[in-house]
């Protein structure tokens, strides 16, 4: 198994991409300290990733509180003994038009998607530097590389988000830290179940691949970029969108 004694972050893995990417590293060996909104959400995952062999610990977290996290990142080190892998994959939306944003619209997308990432960033590799090693795979969206009309926060955090990967990626890279970041089309999970289904039509249409992506589909390149095939990628936007942004 590719990632035997390891140990993951996954935030967001109670559901929808996160959860993909837990049970793809587990079945490679990884043990996984699941992170959501409330223990009961993180832990709702936890039999299916036992059931593969590994270690489990699923926390609740609000990842756009510093001290919150900073208090997992250590606990997760005391339990796990390592912490090798940092997936940054929660997020939100608050949709709508720039015009009718409230500030709680903006800081809300923000302070999740944008600072938790930070957060977690700055806490984990506290560790990993220590170790020399690890793997940050932060998920971004292809609406942080082209914005979308009522998507004016959410884009803004996701291009952000690229931002601070590649920084992160050449402030680290001499500590033999690699940060990249995904960029997911059209993906069918709780997030997009809310578009209509005749909007989810049009844009299966203008998808070359024909098809809205499945979180499993992200989740595989999560796994390349947390294996040691990846070891030399680093700094890298990775789009998986069935080819809408060609
Ligand atoms: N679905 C898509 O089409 C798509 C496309 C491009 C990018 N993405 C990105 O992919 C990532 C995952 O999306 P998804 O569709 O899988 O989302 P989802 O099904 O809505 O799941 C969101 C996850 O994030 C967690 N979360 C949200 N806010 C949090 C907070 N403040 N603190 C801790 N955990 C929090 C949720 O925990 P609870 O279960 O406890 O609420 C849940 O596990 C997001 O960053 C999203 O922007 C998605």
């Amino acid at each position: 198994m590719k990632l035997s004694n390891q140990t993951a972050i996954v935030t967001g893995a109670s559901r929808g991409i996160g959860k993909a990417i837990a049970l793809a590293l587990a079945r490679e060996g990884c043990n996984i300290a699941a992170v959501a909104r409330s223990d009961s959400s993180a832990n709702s995952i936890a039999e299916e990733i036992k059931a593969l062999g590994v270690k489990f610990a699923g926390y609740g977290v609000d990842i756009s509180s510093s001290a919150s996290v900073n208090e997992c990142v250590d606990k997760v080190q005391k339990e796990f003994g390592n912490i090798d892998i940092l997936i940054n994959n929660a997020g939100i939306t608050r949709d709508t038009l720039i015009m009718r944003m409230t500030d709680e619209d903006w800081d809300s997308v923000l302070q999740t998607n944008l600072k938790g990432a930070f957060n977690w960033t700055r806490a984990a590799t506290k560790y990993m530097m220590k170790a020399r090693k690890g793997k940050i795979i932060n998920v971004g969206s292809v609406i942080g590389l082209h914005g979308n009309a009522g998507q004016a926060n959410y884009a803004a955090a996701k291009a952000g988000l690229i931002g601070l990967t590649k920084s992160v990626a050449k402030e680290l890279a001499g500590r033999n830290i690699t940060c990249n970041v995904i960029c997911p089309g059209f993906i069918q999970t709780d997030m997009t179940d809310v578009l209509s289904e005749e909007l989810k039509q049009k844009l299966q249409e203008q998808i070359p691949l024909k098809r809205l992506g499945a979180a499993g589909d992200v989740a595989e390149l999560a796994l390349y970029l947390s294996c040691a095939g990846s070891n030399y990628m680093t700094g890298q936007v990775l789009t998986v969108d069935g080819g809408l942004f060609i």
